[in-house]
């Protein structure tokens, strides 16, 4: 195994590992959450729960990787023959996931071009977004696009194209976050919506909405899916791993906190502060955003900018979900990258197009009241994810048993947080997974409301 990639610096490891953290899931579904959440609340309880559980299961997902120097599934069966199932279920997730971000990648990119195009004025029309993506052809050859530009990086490997990616996409990320959320606090008004965001209002507390922020906190940290295990397994055995891991949650809540003050400032400026605006759920950051940005000034500037940056976050992200799928594709089936590479764009395409019609011609078909795009997002962060977590927790505490993970953190770190790892690993993260699985399961079924 000794002719397995590897990042070149822990910098490159840093930036493409908090590349896959930060994306779709930090500027459009966090504001979302935490505008629909109780704004200061949500967030407070989002970090709370990033430097407990995610702090464990990321730690444990990376040693896992870079101590086995696989991908997931023969990762799992390394290190007992009779788990490569957990890797197997992780795989699939990043496999399914692909498709459907793929799709809403897309839309971004149209957004994108929309704006820089100066065509944003029609972008505040009511039925811009879903007249867009409801058309049949449209959003799947931008979703083809968006495919083909996550394979140019795959392709390249992992020094030549997802570290240099990453370095240049993610730096570029954080100065277009800092101006546009800037811009956005600074608008008249907007100080109603930094309070909003920033204080929390502890009548707002419910079940819900703390089983909301332990969810998005694993989607948000690419948890369960195979994809820091992928990742570790090219992190070299010197570089510290803790100090890393710290490193990546300061990058991810970092962008989640800007995309709440690019998005809630801005929303409460238009608004006039009627909360109401908020509301918008998936639809904040496609039909309310390009709305505001068209009532301010520079809209084109903005607004491209935006785009752009939303288009980086997603492409860093897909571009691990990718890599995943083939380092797995490669190991598992012995085919070399550039094959595998090929193969799973092609899939990643053919299976994306249900999600992007499903929006549309094919919108009767429903399971579960749910469009093809929301099934897919269900069965994998709903079902899929927390099981694959749960049962990695279980395996870690008691199948190889926490040492196996704590000395191969120590060959770099002192792992300062080894208490805090085994309490979350072993009790309180599983109890929590179990907590989430059978709430959305149950709401899914319609036997809960949430
Ligand atoms: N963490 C990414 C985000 O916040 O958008 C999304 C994501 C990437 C989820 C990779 C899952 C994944 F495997």
């Amino acid at each position: 195994m000794n002719n397995r990639s590897e990042f070149s610096s822990k910098l490159g490891f840093v930036l493409a590992a908090a590349g896959s953290a930060v994306g779709l899931g930090n500027i459009w579904r966090f504001p979302y959450l935490a505008a629909k959440y109780g704004g200061g609340l949500f967030l407070l309880m989002y970090v709370f729960f990033v430097v407990t559980f995610g702090f464990a299961i990321m730690t444990a997902e990376i040693a896992i990787g870079r101590k086995t120097q696989l991908s997931p599934i023969g990762a799992y069966t390394a290190l007992n023959k009779k788990y490569g199932f957990i890797g197997v279920i992780a795989s699939l997730v990043a496999f399914l996931i692909l498709p459907y971000y793929s799709v809403i990648g897309g839309w971004v990119i149209k957004y994108f071009v929309t704006f820089l195009t100066g065509g944003q004025a029609s972008t505040a029309q009511d039925t811009f977004f879903t007249s867009f993506i409801a058309s049949p052809i449209e959003p799947v050859l931008w979703q083809i696009l968006f495919v083909l530009a996550t394979l140019a990086v795959v392709l390249k490997g992992v020094k030549d194209g997802i570290e240099k990616a990453s370095k240049i996409l993610m730096p570029v990320l954080i100065v277009l976050s800092v101006v546009v959320a800037i811009y956005s606090i600074t608008l008249p008004g907007a100080m109603e919506g930094v309070k909003y965001f920033l204080i929390p209002d502890f009548s707002r507390f419910s079940i819900q909405s703390v089983l909301a922020a332990l969810g998005q906190m694993f989607y948000s940290l690419s948890l369960a899916m195979g994809i820091m295990i992928t990742y570790g397994s090219y992190l070299k055995k010197e570089d510290d791993l803790e100090k890393s891991v710290k490193q990546i949650e300061l990058f991810d809540s970092g962008i989640a906190i800007l995309a709440g003050f690019m998005v809630i400032p801005a929303v409460f400026a238009f608004s006039g502060g009627d909360e109401a605006a908020l509301n918008a759920g998936p639809g904040l950051m496609f039909v309310t955003l390009p709305k505001v940005f068209n009532t301010m000034g520079m809209s084109t500037l903005v607004g491209s900018a935006f785009f752009l940056l939303v288009l980086f976050a997603a492409l860093t992200s897909s571009i691990s979900l990718m890599e995943a799928v083939v380092s797995t594709v490669c190991d598992q089936f012995k085919l070399e990258r550039k094959k595998a590479s090929i193969l799973v764009a092609v899939t990643a395409v053919i299976l994306g197009i249900p999600s992007s019609l499903g929006n549309g011609i094919w919108s009767e078909f429903k399971i579960l009241n749910m469009n093809f795009l929301d099934l897919m997002d269900f069965i994998t962060n709903a079902v899929l994810m927390p099981i694959g977590a749960l049962l990695t927790c279980i395996f870690i505490g008691y199948v190889i048993k926490v040492k196996v993970i704590s000395d191969e953190v120590k060959i770099s770190s002192k792992f300062k947080r080894e208490k805090v790892f085994t309490v979350m690993i072993k009790y309180i993260a599983p109890m929590c997974i179990v907590a989430i699985l059978v709430t959305s399961v149950l709401s899914a079924l319609g036997l809960l409301t949430l």
